[in-house]
């Protein structure tokens, strides 16, 4: 297996170029992708544990990525929970009965046993792969603000009014979708991923006494009870990673909007740091994007704990060619490796 990845997330990848896998790499801009996707919804994709194990691969076969993301969506959990999860198209989840009150807050259910399909999709995955597959699931304040607002919301008015007006019945919620996370990254832990990565895709809309107690202390309560090396994903990561590395995950990603060098050295050697390049980078013509992950590179460089990959997920209209672009830059200074694809 290539181990570049997780070697990385140890903080011990001594040589060569660092690893990269991209959030959201399976997804609309690979052609592969929307030929599938032409035959089935996105939901019928996350339960058909074939499709799971087809689609997770397709990046690592088409660009060649040094890990693999299991290809499912944070909003399996409150599926499984049933609020009535659909996807539209050109609009994104809708959940059809929201949770706006304590007494809405939905039962534990069995978690494992509803998303087995999860399990099963690793399963077949994992003989086929030779590269390290991240397991995920959402945080458990960005899962609550898609059961609350019902959909995807920039304000998440009242996911915060909630949060303020009745703080007991709101961390009765984010206790719920806890304890249902933590099965279910478990039984993530036991069908065979190698990685974990969180997603607090909302915790920028945080202040930093709310962030501590709605959506730090929630992660920390996750990742305390797995086994694997996690990686938490913040929006708002490049003025909260001092406050993410307190919690001393294995990882941490971070958005565009700092400089992750200066981060290095404000965290210490200790915890990998992942990501940092503007998503919008790659609609920028060849030259530019080259010169763009160059500079990350060399901000970067020797850094054992340095894992390539963008702030936020690719975008769906980025160009498959650029992604091509990206890999082979990362690789450029080691060009007698037989992974190197030819420009
Ligand atoms: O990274 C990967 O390639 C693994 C797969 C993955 C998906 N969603 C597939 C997906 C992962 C890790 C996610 C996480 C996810 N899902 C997050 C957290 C990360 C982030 O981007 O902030 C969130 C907030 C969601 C919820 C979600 N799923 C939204 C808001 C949408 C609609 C908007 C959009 O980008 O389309 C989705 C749909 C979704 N999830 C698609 C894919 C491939 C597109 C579905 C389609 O084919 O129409």
């Amino acid at each position: 297996m290539n181990r570049r990845f997780l070697d990385a997330l140890n903080c011990q990848n001594k040589e060569g170029p660092p690893p990269v896998w991209l959030m959201r790499q399976a997804g609309r801009y690979m052609p592969e992708y929307r030929a599938i996707r032409k035959k089935h919804s996105f939901l019928s994709m996350c339960h058909e544990p074939e499709l799971i194990a087809e689609v997770t691969e397709l990046p690592i076969r088409a660009f060649d990525m040094d890990a693999a993301i299991l290809f499912s969506d944070i909003l399996v959990i409150p599926e499984a929970f049933d609020v009535g999860l659909r996807f539209d198209d050109g609009i994104g989840p809708i959940i059809e009965r929201p949770v706006r009150s304590k007494e809405e807050i939905p039962k534990c259910i069995n978690i494992t046993e509803k998303l087995s399909y999860v399990k099963e999709g690793i399963e077949l995955l994992k003989p086929r792969l030779s590269v390290p597959l991240i397991g995920f699931a959402g945080a458990p304040f960005t899962v609550a603000s898609y059961m609350i607002e019902g959909k995807t919301s920039k304000s998440l008015s009242l996911t915060k009014e909630w949060m303020f007006k009745d703080p007991a019945g709101f961390h009765a919620l984010l206790n719920t979708i806890t304890e249902a996370t933590i099965s279910y990254l478990q039984m993530q832990e036991k069908a065979g991923v190698d990685a974990i990565q969180i997603f607090d895709s909302w915790a920028n809309a945080l202040a930093p006494k709310q962030f501590e107690e709605y959506s730090l202390f929630y992660m920390n309560k996750i990742k305390e009870s797995l086994s694997l090396p996690t990686i938490l994903f913040c929006r708002g990561s490049s003025l909260t990673a001092g406050k993410i590395a307190a919690l001393k995950p294995a990882g941490i990603s971070i958005d565009w909007n700092g400089s992750i060098s200066d981060i290095r050295r404000e965290i210490g050697p200790s915890i990998a740091l992942q990501g940092n390049l503007d998503p919008d980078v790659l609609m920028a013509p060849p030259d530019i994007l080259k010169e763009e992950i160059r500079s990350l590179l060399d901000s970067m460089k020797g850094d054992p704990g340095y894992i390539f990959n963008l702030g936020h997920g690719i975008l769906p209209h980025t160009n498959p060619d650029a992604v091509k672009v990206l890999v082979e830059t990362i690789r450029e200074r080691l060009p007698c490796k037989s992974h190197v694809l030819s420009l």
